[in-house]
């Protein structure tokens, strides 16, 4: 039974809340595919459109070289403390289109699970403040602080513009704090607060042979093999046995987790079991030497291949020399690594693994950097009572291995500090063929996050 206003108004509105999230999901704002340019603004527009709907006093478009972003505030009085809630609303891209049960723009409820590209990452989660903030209003009549919205439309494209943002609106986005939800708890039963992200650098690199394929046997033994060279330097780059990355330099930057750091990580629920589920069924964890599996995804660097092309691959045989070979690699990057720097070391190490008889050439690519957020500030407490009131249960601290860099951005440019307050859960699929947002969670949140502003008040005010 619900036990006061604010979940009666929920429990009321479920059926339109989920509703109406299925009809912003249906606008495919893919950011990463030219051709859904205009589906990306239609949706910046309708996602300004709800928010004053759910009422915000003003929305309106903020363009960008590249797909604009959405901007709304309400203004309660200028005394009161500021939150700022930074989200996206653009979308990965949907293949292997033929691994979705349901079309991924269709989306669709199945055994209490929303399915649908952007359900959890991250327009689901955005929609939630936007229900959050309609449930406060309808059963308070007012806020208890300012509150002021940013959802760009570029995250999943490395959110290029947005630091040109964050820096030509900082007088307008000035704050007390930032609200983020864009990550996940551990589990239904086991809330969280996320308190760090790792960062991501980018190379790619291009093998060139001969300047057009060769047949195999005519000089094959003669000449390089643009694969045989790619392979080796792509094997070069981590040490075989204790997993490490070689690239010189790689981990000067690295600030080792402390002690109670260490202790922190351990002290959250982690079965090896259900992570190798979640991670698709794989039969062992694997990974850095001397360090724990949350330790490898939370607060140690990475170099992995996301993508690697070259010669034939159709049906039989094609008995090639191929012209040339290519291949995507991207670091995660911790605590101090800095992602231009990291680039470069790895096109260094890179080139200089370039067997004879090859052109190599590696570029760097945009990335972003780590954050970890103070765990002593007033608005984690806000949030863990916040959460709390509605799980029950005290959440842990956790980090992410995932990437949110415009988090650092804000840090950085504006000193302005993250509570991350995310809803996901381990097996959401974000990315991935049928990516879902458990409705439990949903409406949890919405809950959640209409506790938070009165909790933040509260705690920013006497701050
Ligand atoms: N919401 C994710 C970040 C995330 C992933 C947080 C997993 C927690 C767990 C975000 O939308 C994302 O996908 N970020 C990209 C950033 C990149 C494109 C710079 C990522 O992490 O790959
Ligand atoms: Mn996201
Ligand atoms: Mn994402």
């Amino acid at each position: 039974m619900p036990e006061n206003d604010l979940d009666a108004y929920c429990a009321a509105n479920q059926q339109r809340h989920v509703d109406e999230l299925i009809e912003f999901l249906r606008i495919p704002s893919i950011s990463a595919d030219p051709a859904h340019a205009a589906d990306v603004r239609r949706n910046a527009e309708y996602l300004a459109n709800a928010a004053r709907t759910a009422g915000f006093q003003h929305a309106e478009i903020i363009e960008t070289a590249g797909h604009p972003a959405v901007y709304a505030e309400r203004i309660v009085d200028p005394k009161l403390p500021t939150a700022l809630i930074y989200g996206h609303h653009d979308v990965q891209p949907v293949d292997p289109l033929d691994e979705w049960h349901t079309s991924p723009f269709e989306p669709e409820v199945r055994d209490g699970n929303l399915y649908g590209r952007g359900a959890v990452d991250d327009k689901g989660q955005v929609w939630m403040h936007l229900k959050g903030v309609e449930s406060v209003l309808a059963v308070r009549g007012e806020l208890p602080l300012n509150l002021k919205l940013i959802v760009e439309g570029e995250e999943e494209s490395g959110s290029v513009h947005f630091e040109d943002i964050v820096v030509s609106e900082q007088a307008r986005l000035r704050a007390d704090i930032l609200v983020v939800s864009d990550t996940s708890i551990v589990a239904p039963g086991i809330p969280s607060l996320c308190t760090g992200l790792r960062g991501l650098a980018g190379v790619e690199v291009h093998v060139q042979g001969p300047v057009l394929d060769l047949h195999s046997g005519r000089f094959g033994g003669a000449v390089a093999n643009p694969i045989a060279a790619l392979a080796e330097i792509l094997a070069s780059l981590h040490d075989p046995v204790t997993r490490r990355v070689t690239v010189p330099g790689f981990y000067d930057d690295v600030r080792d987790p402390s002690p109670e750091e260490r202790q922190l990580f351990a002290s959250v629920p982690y079965s090896v079991d259900e992570f190798r589920v979640e991670a698709g069924d794989v039969p062992a964890t694997v990974g850095e030497a001397g360090w724990t599996d949350r330790e490898r995804l939370w607060a140690r660097p990475t170099l992995e291949f996301n993508g690697i092309w070259g010669g034939y691959s159709g049906p039989g045989q094609k008995t090639i020399i191929p012209a040339s070979a290519g291949a995507k690699i991207t670091c995660r990057l911790v605590p101090n690594q800095d992602p231009a720097r990291i680039a470069d070391l790895v096109r260094d190490a890179v080139l200089a693994a370039a067997p004879v008889g090859v052109t190599v050439t590696a570029e760097a690519k945009g990335g972003g950097r780590p954050v970890v957020t103070s765990i002593d500030h007033p608005a984690v407490q806000a949030a863990s009572r916040a959460m709390e009131s509605v799980f029950g249960t005290t959440p842990a601290l956790t980090r992410e291995g995932g990437s949110i860099p415009p988090v650092e951005s804000f840090a950085r440019i504006m000193g302005l500090q993250a509570v991350l307050v995310g809803l996901g859960l381990p097996d959401d699929q974000i990315h991935a063929p049928n990516e879902k947002f458990t409705l439990d969670m949903y409406f949890k949140g919405i809950r959640v996050l209409g506790r938070l502003w009165d909790e933040l008040a509260m705690a920013l005010r006497t701050a």
